[in-house]
């Protein structure tokens, strides 16, 4: 099938495909073109420019598949799919119970010692089967589509037991294949110490290491390794252990650092080489040195930080020092029960004054980046894939962040 937008308004985040990811001011640079058009074929982008230039020769008359969908955008604007590279949802179940428990004052701390959290939803997934899992997977990832995320990853975690962790991951791997779009999967066993390995912690650690581990790598499981290094969770020592033994397989490490307190996760996650640190609430100069200093993007979660009322990172500061932000829902049970990418842009602008034009890049291009998918999505780029947000009609692209809680969609292209 073929695809024409034609009189776009605006056609937001056009860029090269030599673009490297976003660091610090680059940020602000989300190219546009105005009153624009743009041909896709195949899912692919394959030509775009103003309409001014357009002339019917860059519609192929010799079209594989003779379908042409015309679109017109007057008013409209046009921009890539958001990329959300930092999600839980495959999850057995909702837990409000444990929402209403903060409504009245307890902490996620407490609760995750009284066996909620994520244990709570590690126990439900246990006795969940592989085909329910997955058929509710796919229903989220259906939502998310419809409000314009064009590509996801997703971690396991709420297994916490040999047979759960492979139940999690057999099931990402089966939505690699059945989702409409692109899905990366993380290893995320050590997203807890599960309570029967409370007094002896290393035999988990062992577990992870030296029987999931070689697993996951004969079955082709996972992309990503993942670590919640924080204080209640795992030490900077424990996540070294796990993101070297990730590393022999392949596996690059995304870490869960410091969201809970200044817990070394991020010193950790520059040590080990990490893709991403992802969180980042509690974070410092010290902290911030250290990213600057390394390879590895900041994945900001502000969504989580709105649900359980805790600091939003430094984002401003961080953009300032030159790093590399990008921005994903968290999406999961416990701690941001929401996958809608444009209320984080919401909060990003509101709650971390990001400007609407930095939040877009950190969603779009950084997020693809965050899961090593630049060069095929994030911006507009000739050979990417058309993954594409029509807004309604707007004045602006701060019209997204503006309208918090209507993403402001009329139709997302996949
Ligand atoms: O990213 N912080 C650790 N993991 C999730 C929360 C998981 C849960 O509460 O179920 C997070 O916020
Ligand atoms: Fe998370």
């Amino acid at each position: 099938m073929s695809v024409l937008f034609k009189n776009i308004k605006s056609l937001i985040g056009v860029r090269s495909a030599e673009s490297k990811v976003l660091k610090g001011d680059d940020l602000k640079n989300l190219s546009a073109l105005n009153d624009a058009w743009l041909y896709g074929e195949d899912g692919i982008i394959r030509e775009f420019g103003e309409m001014k230039d357009f002339s019917s020769q860059f519609v192929p008359d010799n079209r594989d598949n003779t379908e042409l969908l015309e679109v017109d955008c007057a008013g409209k604007l046009l921009l890539p799919c958001f990329c959300d590279s930092h999600t839980h949802l495959v999850f057995a179940d909702w837990r409000q119970e444990e929402f209403v428990f903060k409504i009245q004052g307890m902490s996620y701390e407490e609760i995750a010692s009284r066996g909620g959290g994520i244990l709570n939803s590690a126990k439900k997934l246990n006795e969940t089967n592989e085909e329910i899992l997955l058929e509710q997977a796919l229903q989220r990832i259906e939502e998310i589509k419809n409000h314009g995320t064009g590509a996801v990853e997703i971690k396991s975690g709420y297994g916490l037991t040999y047979e759960g962790e492979l139940k999690m991951l057999r099931v990402i791997k089966k939505l690699k294949t059945l989702s409409p779009i692109p899905v990366k999967a993380t290893f995320l066993g050590a997203h807890a110490i599960p309570p029967e390995f409370k007094e002896h912690r290393d035999d988990y650690i062992k577990l992870l290491i030296e029987k999931l581990l070689p697993q996951i790598a004969e079955e082709k499981l996972a992309d990503y390794c993942d670590v919640f290094c924080d204080k209640g969770f795992l030490s900077p020592e424990e996540t070294d252990l796990i993101l070297e033994a990730g590393w022999k397989y392949g596996l690059k490490p995304k870490i869960h650092a410091n969201q809970l307190s200044i817990s070394g996760g991020v010193q950790a996650a520059v040590r080990n080489n990490a893709l991403s640190a992802d969180h980042l609430e509690n974070i410092g100069d010290e902290e911030i040195d250290c990213l600057k200093n390394s390879n590895t993007i900041s994945t900001l979660l502000p969504s989580a930080a709105f649900f359980l009322q805790m600091n939003y990172p430094p984002a401003r500061k961080m953009i300032e020092e030159g790093l590399p932000v990008s921005l994903a829902t968290d999406y999961n049970p416990g701690s941001s029960p929401s996958g809608r990418m444009s209320f984080v842009i919401s909060l990003a602008c509101i709650q971390m004054k990001m400007t609407p034009e930095e939040a877009i890049n950190a969603a779009t291009f950084n997020g693809a980046a965050a899961m090593e998918l630049q060069n095929v999505l994030g911006s507009i780029t000739v050979g990417k894939k058309a993954s594409l947000i029509l807004t309604k009609s707007i004045n602006s692209i701060a019209n997204i962040p503006y309208s918090f809680g209507d993403d402001m969609i009329e139709k997302v292209f996949v």
